[in-house]
């Protein structure tokens, strides 16, 4: 606004300027060709190279000039004496004014003075030269308080303009500014919020532009780190409660064997060996802990190789096949196709031999677990089939959250920490693959992991 108003008044005084100059040398032509038209007029008043004395008849012309172009009208003689004034003032007196000695010098000159009385006045004096000599000199003094008036006009027009246009821009940056402060502030207040740790904060906006744009990629920020951060309370919290429960059994087997009195080795025995497959539960759970921990880590770290699936599963079915046996669940291989694919083998293997586990984990004695491999479209899919107790519909979602167990009791039983489908799903994922699951109570599951036949590294 500032720099607005400083430009106005500049442009503003340098146009008035301009103007009033126009106008006075305009009048200043008119005036001096009045001046040379008088100056020729009066050369025929001299006598060898004199002006003579003034009479009644260069009078009569000079007040014909002044009346012409309403100005007073002096002339004299190469002395400085007044031969002619038209208001008779000065008349046999000499005048020394700096316009009359510059034209007794021979040079034409002009000026505009401010009278108190007069107001502004342009005085303009021209030598009257006869045969090269300065035989005298004309001055000629008229008011242009009209020029000053009109001038005084157009800047009055100027500066109703110039406050117009001040006002308008005003509005238009009051609007403006508002438009794009207002959101800014926003931001900055919620990102103020967000370095205070408040993550609940969402930044509307209503405009279609790039500011909503803006809005919409930090709220989606903001959402991503609050689901993060509660994700992170959730995993702690339920990690002290996996690795509190396992001890404080142990605590309390151990207490209560300090406090028997009769020395029954049987119970001893008993609960030793409780206390010994508590603790084997506690290091499994770190131990699954661990391996999370480290694909996370080891994200962008997985050694890809070509692998053949056929074999990869081959080795895993036979490793697996004595915990089939001693469920007498039938663990059968169906390979449909040959695969090979780029993948992570440790890694893929693990998440294969996750999901096999559980199948047979998850199925009654004499019952059957078969794993196949095909292809379809880009994929590559393992599929592992169970007919055991199946997962109800509203867990499907949920089992692959960490520590998730369906039937807390029963795992408890089994020995699973629930953290066995997060670290195949992490693995999975970092392959670029997805597992789908279809199951159904008291029917079984079957899990497909999906692996893109085509990955992109
Ligand atoms: N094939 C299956 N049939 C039925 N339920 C299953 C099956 N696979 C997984 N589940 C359910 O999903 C839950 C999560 O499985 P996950 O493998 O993550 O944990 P877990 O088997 O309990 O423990 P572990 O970490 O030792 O594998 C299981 O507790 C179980 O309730
Ligand atoms: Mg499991």
């Amino acid at each position: 606004m500032l720099l607005v108003v400083i430009s106005l008044i500049i442009i503003n005084t340098f146009i008035s300027r301009i103007i009033l100059n126009i106008y006075i040398e305009e009048r200043k032509s008119n005036i001096l060709i009045r001046a040379n038209i008088l100056s020729n007029d009066i050369k025929s008043f001299t006598i060898h190279n004199q002006i003579v004395e003034h009479t009644a008849y260069m009078e009569s012309i000079i007040l014909n000039h002044s009346k012409k172009i309403n100005a007073r009208i002096i002339v004299v003689d190469k002395k400085g004496l007044v031969i002619g004034d038209s208001n008779k003032e000065y008349l046999n007196k000499t005048f020394k004014h700096v316009e009359i000695q510059n034209a007794l010098e021979g040079i034409t000159s002009s000026n505009v003075y401010n009278f108190e009385d007069y107001g502004h006045v342009l005085y303009i004096s021209v030598p009257l030269i006869l045969q090269n000599n300065i035989v005298g000199a004309t001055l000629i003094s008229i008011s242009i308080n009209d020029i000053y008036s009109t001038v005084g006009n157009i800047n009055k027009s100027l500066i109703l303009i110039s406050t117009a246009c001040i006002l308008i821009i005003a509005i238009i940056s009051f609007v403006f500014l508002d438009f794009v402060f207002k959101p800014l502030e926003r931001f900055t207040k919620a990102i103020i919020g967000m370095s205070k740790g408040d993550l609940k904060q969402k930044i509307e906006i209503n405009t279609n532009d790039e500011f909503k744009k803006m809005a919409d990629a930090f709220n989606a920020i903001i959402m991503k780190l609050d689901q993060v951060d509660r994700q992170r309370e959730e995993f702690v919290a339920n990690v002290s409660h996996e690795l509190r429960t396992p001890i404080s059994s142990m605590k309390l087997l151990s207490e209560s064997l300090l406090h028997q009195d009769e020395e029954d080795i049987e119970v001893y025995k008993e609960f030793m060996s409780d206390i010994s497959s508590e603790s084997d539960r506690l290091n499994n759970i770190i131990v699954e802990l661990l391996s999370l921990v480290d694909l996370d880590k080891e994200k962008l770290h997985l050694s890809y190789k070509i692998t053949y699936i056929n074999f990869l599963l081959e080795k895993i079915v036979n490793r697996m096949q004595p915990l089939s046996e001693q469920k007498n669940i039938q663990l059968i291989l169906n390979l449909k196709e040959k695969i090979q694919i780029k993948v992570d083998a440790e890694k893929i293997q693990q998440a294969i031999i996750n999901i096999i586990d559980n199948a047979i984990k998850y199925t009654q004695e004499y019952g059957e677990v078969i794993v196949s491999l095909y292809s379809k479209g880009r994929w590559a899919v393992i599929e592992v089939q169970d007919n055991g107790i199946g997962i109800p519909e509203e867990s499907i979602g949920y089992i692959f959250d960490r520590f998730y167990r369906v039937d807390k009791a029963r795992t408890r039983k089994t020995g699973g920490t629930g953290l066995g489908l997060s670290i195949a799903h992490q693995i999975i994922t970092l392959h670029q693959g997805v597992i789908d699951i279809q199951s159904k109570v008291g029917e079984g599951s079957i899990f497909y992991i999906k692996i893109p036949q085509d990955i992109e590294l």
